[in-house]
C-alpha cells in the first residue's frame, strides 16, 4: 500500500517565500496600479559580468565541437575548478584544504539541505533562531525534528539558539549538547557576522563535544570587517569538526546559473572513527550527476583577475544599497542591524507591531515587500528583513517611501 513519507506530513505550511509571493500576488491583483518594490527575497538583480558571460560562451562553443564536447561531468567536480578554489579561497588565507575535499554542486541550498543525510537520524541538531528555513525543514523531512510545539513555535527535538539584540546576534552554547550545529555567517536573516574569536569558541566547543559544525558561508563575499573570518578553516582545529558550504550565487550573481561547493575535510570522523568525507563522496556520486561543465568554467572565470575585479564591483553595488537602507532607516528613527558584512538589514518593527503586521503595513501603505522576521523563527518576531539586492533606483525609492510613512 502506497504511503507518503510521514515526516513530510509534519512540514509546516508552504515555504516562507511562497507565502510572501501569494500575499503579494493577491495584493497586486486587487491593486493593479500599485508600483511594488520588492526587497523581500534575497535574489540578485544585476546581470552576470562580462568575464563570466565570455566563459559561458566559450564553454558552450566547446560543446559544439566533437573534439571538445563534454558529456557527464565528474560527480565531485572538475579538477580545474577544485584546484582554482583551493588556491583562491583557502591557500591564500592560510587554510589547509585539499582539492579532493571540495565537492562541486549546484549551490548551497541543496548542499545545506542534503548534508544532514550522511548523519544518523539519532543525531540532535542545533540551529540559530532566527534561521535559514532549509536547515530546519530538511531535518523535519529526515525525521530528526520531533513534533511541532504550537505554543513555542518550535520543534520538540531541535535545539534552538536564540540570536537576539541582547547577545549581539551571537548564539550562546546551548544547555543540551548537540551533535550537529548549523551556523550561518554572515547571517541570513540577521545580516550580522561572527567575529573570529566567537567562531573559534564554537570550533573548540564542537571539537570538545565531538560535534560537527555545518558552516554556511554563502555570503562570505560581503564581509568588510577584518576580524570576521571568510572561512571557518581560518579557525584552529576546524578541519576536524567543520563542513563549509559556499555558493557563487551572491558574489557572482549565479542564482539562475547554479553553482556552489561544500568542503568536507578528511579529518572529520564520527564517534566510531568513521570518516565523513567518503560518505559525502558516496552520497554525491549516487544522487548527483555533476554540475554542468559550462557552469564550472564560468565559476573558474570568477577567479581570474578580471573576474575578481568584476565581482567586487557587484558586491560593492549591493553594499552601497545596504548603506542606503541602513542609514536611511536610522534617519527615520528605526533600530537597524546588519548591512555591514552582509547584504541584509534586520530592523526592529516600529510601535510593537508583529513582523507580519509590519509586512502588511509596508505593502499596503508604501507598496514595499520585505520579509517578516518571524518567518525565520520565534526570535525573529518583532523584526523584519530587507535585502540590498535591489537596484540603486528601487532601493532609494523604497527608503524615501518608508521615510514618509
Ligand atoms: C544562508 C543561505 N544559504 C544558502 C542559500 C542558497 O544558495 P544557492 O543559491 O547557492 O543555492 C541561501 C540563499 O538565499 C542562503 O541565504
Amino acid at each position: 500500500m502506497l504511503r507518503v513519507n510521514p515526516n513530510y506530513l509534519k512540514l509546516r505550511g508552504s515555504y516562507l517565500f511562497s507565502n510572501i509571493a501569494k500575499k503579494v500576488n493577491e495584493y497586486s491583483a486587487n491593486h493593479p496600479d500599485a508600483q511594488i518594490i520588492r526587497l523581500g527575497i534575497g535574489d540578485v538583480t544585476q546581470p552576470l559580468t562580462p568575464t563570466v558571460i565570455k566563459a559561458l560562451h566559450d564553454a558552450t562553443d566547446e560543446m559544439a565541437d566533437k573534439n571538445t564536447f563534454r558529456g557527464y561531468a565528474p560527480d565531485l567536480g572538475y579538477d580545474f575548478l577544485r584546484n582554482t578554489i583551493v588556491e583562491h579561497e583557502y591557500k591564500s588565507r592560510g587554510c589547509e584544504i585539499a582539492a579532493d575535499e571540495i565537492f562541486i554542486s549546484d549551490g548551497a541550498k541543496s548542499d545545506s539541505g542534503n548534508i544532514q543525510e550522511i548523519f544518523s537520524s539519532e543525531c540532535k541538531i542545533a540551529v540559530t533562531d532566527p534561521v535559514y528555513p532549509v536547515y530546519v525543514d530538511s531535518n523535519v523531512m529526515a525525521g530528526r525534528a520531533g513534533e511541532f510545539v504550537e505554543q513555542k513555535e518550535q520543534w520538540s527535538n531541535i535545539i534552538y539558539m536564540p540570536c537576539t539584540e541582547e547577545n549581539g546576534f551571537t548564539p550562546a552554547f546551548p544547555e543540551e549538547v548537540p551533535d550537529i550545529i548549523y551556523i550561518c555567517s554572515p547571517n541570513n536573516p540577521t545580516g550580522t557576522a561572527l567575529k573570529k574569536d566567537a567562531l573559534q569558541k564554537w570550533v573548540d566547543y564542537a571539537n570538545e563535544h565531538k560535534a560537527v559544525i555545518l558552516f554556511d558561508a554563502a555570503y562570505e563575499a560581503y564581509i568588510s570587517e577584518d576580524d570576521v573570518p571568510h572561512s571557518i578553516y581560518e579557525c584552529e582545529g576546524a578541519r576536524s569538526c567543520a563542513i563549509e558550504m559556499r555558493s557563487f550565487s551572491k558574489n557572482a550573481g549565479f542564482t539562475g546559473v547554479r553553482l556552489g561547493y561544500t568542503v568536507v575535510p578528511k579529518d572529520i570522523k564520527d564517534v566510531d572513527g568513521n570518516q565523513v568525507h567518503p560518505m559525502w563522496a558516496r552520497r554525491h556520486g549516487t544522487k548527483f550527476n555533476g554540475a554542468p561543465y559550462i557552469q564550472q568554467r564560468a565559476g573558474e572565470a570568477v577567479y581570474s583577475a578580471e573576474g575578481q575585479k568584476e565581482i567586487r564591483g557587484l558586491v560593492n553595488y549591493y553594499m552601497e544599497n545596504a548603506k542606503i537602507i541602513r542609514e536611511g532607516l536610522k534617519d527615520a528613527g528605526y533600530t537597524v542591524y546588519g548591512g555591514v558584512n552582509a547584504p541584509y538589514i534586520w530592523l526592529k518593527t516600529p510601535d510593537n507591531m508583529t513582523s507580519w503586521q509590519f509586512f502588511d503595513h509596508l505593502l499596503e501603505t508604501v507598496n514595499i515587500v520585505g520579509t517578516p522576521g518571524s518567518g525565520f523563527g520565534p526570535s525573529g518576531e518583532g523584526f523584519f528583513r530587507l535585502t540590498a539586492f535591489g537596484s540603486h533606483e528601487n532601493t532609494k525609492a523604497a527608503i524615501e517611501r518608508i521615510k514618509h510613512i
